[in-house]
């Protein structure tokens, strides 16, 4: 039997269509959700990237501004300009599109970041949110990890999840947001000592390595969930995730499909945070 599939696409189209009655709630207010982008430099993916944030925000009704600045932007001028847009009311979501230019402190330039504008959930503060399980905004790829789970009515409680990665956007707040839902949560990494003894236990496992090929049908348990937040480029150059999609789904009872998959959903919640910034400041 093969995997059922978690259709990404299709779960972020219905999350998007959420967003844009919400959004028209706070519109009928006199209220416009509004999230201003920084990108610093042309990084051409993240050019790429910024551009879906533009068009996925304005499809549903919010208000994206995109601000360019040339990669020798001084870090007191980008703070400043945070600053700024921090203090502006009509302003409910702040991103800075990472990498910054090595000459910038990127920790500095996100805990400058007002915690209750910070739709990205990169902030210590929202971070911290997330450890003792207070109000915040989660980073939006594992929160839609999460909303995939749901999706599909899977219930974490008592369950063996192993997130593979510890990325501070990634594998630690998935981690913390499984736990979160009763689930048991093993943490592998890069000095795990035999990967495939923890995965064969898990009933879910979220790859987030960032390398090909990290999970295969050999470490998985028959009918777990796998869960692919891998984004990488196989040898004939198409997008692939971390794990061997094609054998992982001969055992898996469900998986999500690269392209497709989390990446939708990655969009989808930025856009849910922001409006949550915004039904936030207009309590
Ligand atoms: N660069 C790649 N992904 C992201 C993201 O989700 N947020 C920001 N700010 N930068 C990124």
């Amino acid at each position: 039997m093969t995997a059922q599939l978690i259709d990404g696409n299709a779960l972020a189209r219905r999350i998007r269509s959420e967003v844009t009655g919400r959004t028209e709630a706070l519109k009928a207010r006199g209220i416009q959700p509004a999230l201003s982008i920084i990108l610093v430099g042309s990084d051409p993916a993240s050019q790429v990237y910024t551009r879906h944030k533009v068009n996925d925000s304005t499809e549903t009704g919010l208000k994206a501004t995109l601000e360019t600045y040339p990669a020798d932007l001084t870090e007191a001028a980008l703070l400043d300009r945070i600053h700024t847009l921090n203090a502006d009311p009509k302003v409910h979501g702040i991103l800075v599109q990472l990498p910054l230019p090595r000459h910038m402190d990127a920790s500095k330039v996100i805990e400058t970041i007002s915690p209750a504008k910070d739709v990205d959930g990169f902030h210590v503060a929202s971070a911290g949110a997330l450890v003792t399980g207070q109000p915040g905004f989660w980073p939006c790829t594992p929160y839609g990890c999460m909303k995939m789970l749901e999706s599909i009515g899977f219930d974490l409680r008592g369950k063996h999840a192993v997130v593979i990665g510890r990325s501070n956007i990634v594998g630690k707040p998935m981690a913390l947001m499984l736990l979160q839902k009763n689930a048991t949560v093993t943490i592998c990494h890069s000095a795990t000592r035999d990967l495939k003894a923890h995965t064969l236990q898990a009933d879910v496992v979220v790859a987030a390595v960032g390398k090909r090929n990290v999970l295969t049908a050999d470490m998985v348990k028959p009918g777990a969930v796998v869960i692919d937040v891998g984004m990488n480029r196989n040898d004939e150059g198409k997008l692939c995730g971390d794990v061997d999609f094609e054998g992982v789904r001969q055992v898996a009872g469900w998986i999500t499909p690269v392209p497709g998959g989390v990446g939708p959903m990655t969009r989808a919640m930025l856009l849910v945070n922001t409006l949550e910034a915004a039904e936030r400041a207009a309590r």
